[in-house]
């Protein structure tokens, strides 16, 4: 997709994309979104804000908002329809699909987009679009995270948001370096089994990926420090929510839609492929990553685990020095993934979402989680997760603790020290 000179908060200016020549319907699009779009769902959201409410319904003053938005988006859309060219480079329709999930996401946030309502007729150009792009990529047909944060186009400083509004972009922005600083741990430590985990290319790959995980804590706790929980609650998440393609509904978008920290869990053998709850995790989240992720998650499953090869490698004699540093650094990456997990869970999750869903008053606390289920079950869903990640043994739960625990007690016992100890 050529953004070319698309120029935020331009509203009204001549389309035209570098070189002089006219803008394509999909550049059209494009400016829209970051333009006048903007404008609307600030307005709209400022609205909500100052009413401590999540949506306004019955306000005709409001209602002429939603209404340009529904409308405007549609003609839009229409026009890349009539163009009859879609893209066909898999990562400008993936593109494309993200922009026109942006509008959708935008009519579901504002309730524009009832079964049954006046507006069925005005979003079936983009529903056929976005069926027509999720089956040719073989994804979900709607916008994920992945469109908001790693196939979004800056231009000029400014990516494509919903609103103006400064923490939607420190959420996006934080969330977003998070999940790079994921891939990179992953990136690191999928090349280790090729090499074997007591090589000295090793150390240099487990360092990389400890220095990762260190940062993603680092930026869960920027977010959680610095995003302000009303404005999160109120005017952010709504537009990551569940919204209807046709006549499906499709699961809601969610910052953990991408491949590189099941990779992580599987390599590093703290969570199990064979594990049914763990199966369901990476099944339902299968459509909503990448397609270069869906193929991460299917070679995740199929390999071994970097636990079992240094349990395996320690039987073979007296432990050296280069295995004893490396299962260090080992034991030292399993915590900083544990630690950044139980972050996620108790100054994310909990303050951002479960605690603000708490006041909301009974019936309006509708479509608060990504995947659909009530937030109960998703919260115990997660702190399962988090379990898992940080080996926590707890009632009905066995994690790697104890082979972590026998891959400790081999360093400390082969160099002299007794014990049991917990890594
Ligand atoms: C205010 C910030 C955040 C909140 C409130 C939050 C909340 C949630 C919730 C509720 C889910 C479950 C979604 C569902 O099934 O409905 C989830 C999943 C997930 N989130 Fe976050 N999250 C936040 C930030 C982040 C960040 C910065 C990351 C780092 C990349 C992240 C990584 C994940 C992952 C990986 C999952 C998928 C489940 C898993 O495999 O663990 N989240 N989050």
């Amino acid at each position: 997709m050529n953004t070319g000179t698309t120029i935020p908060g331009t509203q009204g200016e001549a389309a035209i994309a570098p070189g002089g020549r006219a803008n394509t319907a999909i550049d059209l699009l494009d400016q829209w979104i970051r333009g006048e779009f903007v404008d609307l769902n600030t307005k709209l959201e400022e609205a909500y804000f100052s009413a401590r409410s999540e949506v306004l319904t019955d306000r005709p003053d409001l209602d002429k908002l939603k209404q340009a938005i529904v409308r405007e988006g549609s003609r839009l859309i229409s026009q890349i329809a009539d163009e009859g060219k879609p893209p066909v480079s898999p990562q400008e329709r993936y593109e494309l699909l993200g922009l026109v999930g942006f509008y959708l996401a935008a009519c579901r946030r504002h309730e524009a987009d009832l079964p049954g309502g006046v507006n069925a007729g005005a979003l079936s150009p983009a529903w056929s679009l976005a069926g027509l792009l999720g089956a040719s990529l073989g994804v979900a047909p709607r916008y994920v995270f992945a469109h908001q944060s790693l196939f979004n186009p800056s231009v000029r400083d400014t990516y494509r948001t919903f609103t103006a509004l400064d923490d939607e972009r420190l959420f996006i922005t934080t969330n977003g370096l998070a999940v790079l600083a994921y891939q990179r741990a992953a990136a690191a430590l999928r090349r280790i089994p090729a090499m074997g985990v007591s090589s000295p290319l090793a150390t240099y790959l487990f360092e990389d990926a400890r220095a990762a995980l260190d940062d993603v804590l680092r930026f869960n706790r920027t977010l959680s420090e610095t995003l302000d929980v009303d404005r999160f609650f109120f005017n952010i998440r709504p537009y990551f929510k569940t919204y209807r393609v046709g006549d499906a509904e499709y699961r809601g978008a969610n910052a953990g839609d991408f491949a590189a920290i099941n990779e992580i869990d599987l390599l590093l053998g703290v969570c199990s492929a064979r594990d049914p709850f763990y199966q369901h995790v990476l099944a339902e989240k299968y459509a909503y990553v990448p397609p270069e992720d869906q193929s991460r998650l299917r070679s995740a499953v199929s390999g071994g685990t970097l636990l079992d090869s240094f349990l395996r490698e320690a039987t073979l004699g007296p432990l050296t020095p280069q295995f004893r540093h490396n299962a260090e650094l080992f034991l030292a990456i399993c915590r900083a993934h544990g630690a950044a997990y139980t972050f996620h869970h108790h100054k994310l999750v909990k303050p951002f979402l479960e605690a603000p869903a708490g006041t909301e008053p009974q019936g309006q606390a509708r479509g608060i989680t990504a995947s659909g289920p009530p937030l109960e079950a998703v919260i115990s869903g997660l702190a399962r997760l988090s379990d898992l990640r940080a080996a926590r043994d707890r009632s009905g739960l066995s994690t790697a603790r104890a082979s972590l625990n026998r891959l400790g007690n081999l360093l400390a016992h082969d160099g002299g020290a007794n014990g049991e100890s917990e890594q």
